[in-house]
């Protein structure tokens, strides 16, 4: 009953260090391949597809041959191996060994990785941040040895309170005790001691590795006026569906004066900002939504929850705001909040992402205002 319960939480150790082995490659940022900075579509070039493939038959191939050692130990391994060392050593080496595939996968991902300025040269576009720790290491990976280290000391702890005062500390070759010493916590918990240290050392490598390599590249968006017309829009989308741009803001100010025209001060120079803005800022949003399937960032006019709504619908997959905040102050950022949160509900969604787009065709053909 003891082996069986010992080869099942190494075997559940196993399939756990698997499934999230497997799932590694979907749960970093896009442009991180295997811990190389890549191209945001590096993922789905031939090579990248290829590289990922061979990663996850690496991933299975590690688990079929622990899976038959597992097996093996279950089988022909005497009862008093399950009380040896070994119960420190295979948990180590299952947690190791999946190891192997990443390696190998971060080796052939070098060739895909994209020229970064050397780290005392600043970007001309965008600063460099360092790089964090978070940025290479998935928590869920941090927490795996923990939940392990939670999971020695419970069963542990619960043989500890049922074992005798006097335990085998010994076994001679035909699995009889041969050696005796009388019950202490200190020992009893030395695998919970050798795990804690071990998991410290790791993160401790991780982290001087990570921060070996200092930087990080900067997403960049370009910021676009409200004044073009279609055929410099179509000109924009031509040439940022060449490059690596991470998305758009839509939009600046404007220099017309169309929408305040007969108004007090509307003559003045510079950028127009504010409500008056809304209708055309959200008009070429909608017409850039069209050209491109990039994130873009909908800016201009946004001062209550519909007209943050209508960002959304017209194709923003986030909003930004500044004039506004001058007459509402920060609780309107609140009442935006909370009314996108309703407007979901009520609409049985789950997420904002759900109404993105919905009203672009109107708004880019000016069918709707606010
Ligand atoms: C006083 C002021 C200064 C601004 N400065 C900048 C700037 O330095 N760079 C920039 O990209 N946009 C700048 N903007 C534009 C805003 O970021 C924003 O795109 C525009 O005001 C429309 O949004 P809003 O109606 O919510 O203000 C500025 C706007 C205002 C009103």
């Amino acid at each position: 009953m003891a082996t069986l319960l010992a080869v099942g939480i190494q075997g559940l150790v196993m399939v756990v260090i698997t499934v999230i082995s497997l799932l590694m490659p979907s749960m970093t940022r896009r442009d991180l391949l295997f811990g190389v900075t890549v191209a945001h579509n590096a993922r789905e070039t031939a090579e990248g597809k290829a590289i990922i493939r061979r990663y996850r038959l690496g991933v299975l191939l590690v688990a079929v041959i622990e899976a038959i050692g597992l097996a093996l130990l279950w089988l022909l391994a005497p009862p008093h191996f399950w009380n040896s060392l070994w119960i420190v050593i295979i948990p180590l080496v299952l947690v190791l060994i999946p190891d192997i595939p990443y390696l190998l996968a971060w080796r052939s991902a070098r060739a895909l990785a994209i020229a970064l300025p050397p780290a005392s040269t600043p970007a001309p576009s965008a600063g460099l941040r360092p790089r964090r720790y978070a940025d290479y290491v998935p928590l869920i990976w941090e927490a795996l040895p923990l939940a392990l280290i939670a999971l020695t000391a419970s069963y542990l702890a619960f043989t500890y309170a049922a074992a005798p005062a006097i335990i085998p500390t010994h076994f001679d070759a035909a699995g009889n005790p041969n050696a005796f010493s009388t019950k202490s916590i200190g020992s009893y918990f030395m695998l919970v001691w050798t795990q804690l240290f071990l998991y410290a050392l790791i993160t401790f490598l991780s982290v001087l590795t990570v921060r070996a390599k200092a930087t990080v590249r900067v997403p960049v968006f370009l910021k676009l006026a409200p004044d073009l017309d279609e055929a410099a829009m179509d000109g924009i989308a031509k040439v940022i569906a060449t490059t690596d741009l991470d998305g758009l803001i839509v939009s600046n100010t404007t220099i017309t004066r169309d929408p305040v025209a007969g108004m007090e001060n509307a003559s003045e120079s510079g950028g127009l900002s504010g409500k008056p803005l809304f209708n055309l800022a959200t008009r070429r949003l909608a017409q850039m939504r069209q050209r491109t399937s990039l994130p873009i960032i909908g800016v201009g006019g946004i001062h209550s929850p519909e007209s943050a709504l209508a960002k959304f619908e017209a194709g923003a997959n986030a909003i930004q705001l500044y004039t506004a905040l001058v007459f509402g102050g920060l609780d309107l950022l609140d009442r935006i909040k909370r009314g996108l949160a309703n407007t979901v509900r009520a609409e049985g969604k789950s997420n904002i992402s759900d109404v993105v787009g919905r009203r672009a065709a109107e708004w880019a053909k000016g069918e709707l205002s606010l």
